[in-house]
């Protein structure tokens, strides 16, 4: 089916990215530098499990065929395989996926694959212990590698991994990265670093171009591979030598937004239209019972009509005033 969610630009929307929970125990220098401080959700309660139940419902009946399970950390949620199940109770959703830091994993992930989900994105930011515990805060290099491992034995044949792109700190690291995805089915994104609110300083010290990537890849024989419609964002590239891939995520690229297939929902129940620049529409009052779902559906598809074409930010509109953390990457 053809997803009924299209805006002004001609692009449909296919992919919904849903976060349900703000809450992390990890500390990432780019996201939650101090840890998560329970601010400005500290009256709203996230989104319930009939209310997720609800928004997928109304997203899967507009065509939507991927969700993606964000926080925060979603794991965090006692109630997350549940949420899991919830989702994939909509045919329609054929691929149900999550963004982790892996923490869960080794104890979980054999529950979640039971539950319905069908695939994992784990953020790794480096391959050295010390320099992980230094970026995210906490000593978990081995636990996420041995999730990583649980990953695969529970019967997921490929993972994804997610690496924040950081000058001086992983942008030279290329070759450790291939080794370790030589013979493992891992796709491993470089995604750029983005400005956050408060994350000015960090940016101008590590932000780098993930062309500096592209470049060594293109020169080592990698080739670029096409994308399907509920893709994510990465280019991605292959080489017959590898059993992985390597994916870049280069938000600051021109032609990004092109491509753009994805709408985001907050765990406090807002509708954003991008990731930059957007102050979100609320969906939770039609999301108190079952028979709001034409007005629900409505709401999102007019409010499409305002997608701006770009973020604009190669233009010099500089990034986001939240963390990641609040809006679900
Ligand atoms: P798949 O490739 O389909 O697995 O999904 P994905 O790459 O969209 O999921 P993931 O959560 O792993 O996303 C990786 C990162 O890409 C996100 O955390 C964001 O940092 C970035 N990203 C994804 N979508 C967008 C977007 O629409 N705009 C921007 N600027 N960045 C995005
Ligand atoms: N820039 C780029 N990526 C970020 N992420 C979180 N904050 C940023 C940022 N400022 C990434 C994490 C995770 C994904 C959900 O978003 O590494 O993989
Ligand atoms: Fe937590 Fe992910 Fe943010 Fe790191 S990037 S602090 S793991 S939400």
């Amino acid at each position: 089916t053809v997803s009924q969610f299209t805006d002004n630009f001609a692009r449909r929307f296919y992919y919904l990215r849903l976060s349900i929970t703000d809450v992390c125990n990890f500390r990432c220098t780019y996201c939650l530098p101090d840890g998560y401080q329970p601010q400005g959700t500290q009256n709203k309660s996230f989104l319930t499990l009939d209310e997720i139940r609800r928004v997928t419902r109304a997203f899967a009946a507009a065509g939507t065929e991927k969700v993606r399970l964000t926080g925060g950390e979603p794991s965090m949620r006692r109630d997350f395989t549940d949420i899991i199940a919830a989702v994939r109770e909509n045919d329609a959703i054929r691929q149900l996926a999550v963004t982790t830091n892996g923490y869960r994993l080794q104890r979980d992930v054999a529950r979640w694959r039971a539950a319905g989900l069908t695939a994992l994105n784990v953020s790794i930011d480096s391959l050295d212990a010390r320099q992980f515990h230094a970026i995210t805060g906490q000593d978990k290099f081995d636990l996420v590698m041995r999730g990583i491992d649980a990953a695969f034995d529970a019967g997921f044949s490929k993972v994804k991994v997610n690496t924040v792109l950081m000058r001086d700190v992983n942008h030279q690291s290329l070759e450790t990265f291939l080794d370790w995805i030589r013979s493992r089915p891992i796709q491993l994104r470089f995604i750029e670093l983005m400005e956050t609110g408060d994350g000015g300083t960090l940016f101008r010290q590590h932000h780098i171009s993930g062309a500096v990537i592209r470049d060594q890849l293109i020169q080592q024989g990698w080739v670029l591979q096409a994308r399907a419609r509920s893709d994510g964002p990465a280019q991605v590239f292959r080489h017959e030598d590898y059993q992985g891939e390597i994916g870049l995520i280069m938000p600051y690229e021109k032609e990004f937004c092109a491509s753009c297939n994805r709408l985001r929902v907050s765990a406090t129940g807002n509708l954003h239209l991008c990731l930059f620049g957007d102050g979100g529409v609320s969906l939770r009052d039609l999301l108190a019972h079952d028979g709001q779902q034409e007005a629900l559906q409505a709401r999102i598809a007019a409010s499409l009509a305002t997608k701006k074409q770009t973020h604009f930010l190669h233009q010099g509109n500089t990034g986001i005033t939240q963390n990641l953390s609040f809006i679900g990457g």
